[in-house]
């Protein structure tokens, strides 16, 4: 369960608070957020019915995956997991929290914000952290200096996360998910606005997969005509040409297949921030995928759609970076 919470959370790519005290509302916001493509929440322990609020909605739920946040020491994180919680989230590293957790088998996101917290953590057995205030501890600018120490480090920032600067984060590999109250805006939980948080939902679920035009691929018929073709388009727009193993590239726009391939008339690809987010939100709004390629590193760089749209087929890659 521990690892499944972890995988659930980084395929979802948001931890959205539900911070009430009324476990009613607790449960309407839970059903807004899953509504809004969201099946992951934590209730963060601030305040006396935090608890009920998070069995109520594990009862109403089944199978939503159900955090407790603001958890401080061990005892609380042994009453969150009997209510309910499938992981724990806390805002700073306490051994005895984690330790808790982990005689119960439940995953904890502990907050890490300094080389010395990390390094204590990863004596845990930790590779997960909350990167709490993220915005006032340095961002992703100091994310990214801590991952040059701790390449396999991912981390969950929360604490001033809006849709204003949540971009950034959600196209950064060091990020797992990014969390906050901003999808579960308080002037809509004080109106019991419930369809003002599904529309939230969703519009932080389409800014965490930020999909975005990708390439064009042309199916040519051998080697010598897909150089040809994507000589044209560097020369015409000075893109640069590389070329892989079943393809050249035009920059990042056009694609030239060595022989034809998915799709009469070619395919479309359209880039995302993360692979596994991507197939996770399309998989759960009923899209399935036919065909994966990985990289010599083992990383995905396509997932073909099974359906094709005007002739051509349709595929996932992350976003380019030259
Ligand atoms: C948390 O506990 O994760 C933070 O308090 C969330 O911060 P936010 O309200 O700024 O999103």
């Amino acid at each position: 369960m521990s690892k499944d919470a972890l995988e659930l959370i980084e395929k979802v790519g948001l931890l959205p608070l539900v911070n009430v005290s009324d476990p009613d509302a607790a449960i309407q916001i839970a059903q807004a957020l899953s509504d809004g493509g969201i099946d992951v929440v934590e209730v963060p322990l601030r305040n006396a019915t935090a608890l009920e609020s998070l069995s109520a909605i594990r009862r109403a739920f089944p199978n939503l995956l159900i955090g407790a946040g603001t958890v401080i020491n061990g005892a609380q994180a042994l009453s969150a997991i009997e209510a309910g919680a499938d992981f724990v989230v806390a805002p700073g590293l306490n051994p005895e929290t984690v330790k808790a957790c982990q005689s119960k088998g439940v995953a904890i996101i502990p907050g890490a914000t300094t080389a010395t917290e990390i390094e204590q953590g990863i004596a845990l057995g930790l590779d997960v952290f909350k990167f709490f205030p993220a915005d006032v501890c340095g961002g992703l600018k100091a994310i990214n200096a801590l991952r040059g120490p701790f390449a396999n480090v991912r981390f969950v920032p929360t604490g001033g996360v809006s849709f204003d600067n949540m971009a950034p984060y959600a196209e950064s590999k060091a990020v797992l998910a990014v969390g906050g109250s901003f999808i579960t805006p308080k002037d809509a939980i004080a109106k019991k606005d419930w369809s003002a948080i599904t529309a939230a939902a969703q519009r932080a679920v389409d800014a965490s997969l930020g999909f975005t035009m990708g390439h064009v691929g042309i199916n040519c018929q051998n080697v010598e005509e897909a150089n040809d073709a994507a000589a044209k388009f560097s020369r015409m727009f000075r893109f640069g040409q590389r070329e892989i193993d079943i393809s050249f590239f035009a920059g990042s726009a056009v694609e030239a297949m060595k022989k034809p391939s998915f799709g009469a008339n070619g395919h479309i690809a359209i880039a995302c921030n993360s692979m596994k987010r991507a197939i996770y939100h399309l998989e759960r709004r009923g899209y399935e995928f036919r065909f994966f390629k990985n990289n010599d590193a083992g990383e995905m760089i396509a997932a073909y759609v099974t359906d094709e749209i005007g002739g051509f087929a349709i595929h996932l890659c992350v976003k380019y970076k030259s």
